[in-house]
């Protein structure tokens, strides 16, 4: 597995989906974006896009991993690495959205993650779906932030 960079347009949306169920998002965001990927031959296994933004501040928009390869160190690897790159660039702060209770919490907090902020009723006012996991409806989002220097 290689871990590139990449340009956003060549990422495959079924991979973008797996993170972020709107189409219509992520078709807004993916030409503003930095594309990472981790690849294999030709496949891509997981993708990570960053919207670079002010003073040295980035946002994670979508990060995913193939189904059939998730919880194999994948997404730990290419986040990872995204930070290195993302601190080659200048950025010193990189912060994201994600919801308020699920493994992609632990997933963020295990590599230094920690809550900034609560956007109560955020997925009930930003998506045109409810968004459902293990059983339980996505209500708020915890924004989430990373310190690159620390
Ligand atoms: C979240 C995601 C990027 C993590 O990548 P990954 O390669 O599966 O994760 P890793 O193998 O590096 O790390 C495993 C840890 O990630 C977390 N995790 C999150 N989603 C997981 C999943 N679907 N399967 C397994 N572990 C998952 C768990 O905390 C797990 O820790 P554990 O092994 O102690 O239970 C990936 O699972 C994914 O694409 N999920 C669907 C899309 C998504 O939710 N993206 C984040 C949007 S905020």
């Amino acid at each position: 597995m290689e871990l590139v960079e990449v340009s956003p347009t060549q990422l495959p949306m079924s991979l973008l989906l797996e993170a972020d169920p709107c189409e219509e998002k992520i078709q807004g965001y993916l030409d503003r974006c930095w594309g990472f990927a981790a690849k294999q031959q030709d496949a891509y296994l997981g993708a990570c896009l960053v919207l670079p933004g002010q003073n040295g501040t980035a946002e994670i928009l979508n990060l995913a991993v193939q189904p059939g390869f998730q919880g194999k160190g994948i997404g730990t690897s290419l986040l990872r690495w995204t930070l290195k790159q993302l601190s080659a660039k200048g950025t010193s702060r990189v912060a994201l959205g994600t919801g308020s209770f699920g493994p992609q919490l632990t997933f963020y907090q295990r590599l230094g993650f920690r809550v900034t902020e609560v956007q109560r009723d955020y997925f009930l006012t930003h998506y045109p779906e409810p968004l459902f996991e293990q059983g339980i409806q996505h209500r708020d989002r915890l924004w989430l932030s990373l310190d690159l220097a620390e």
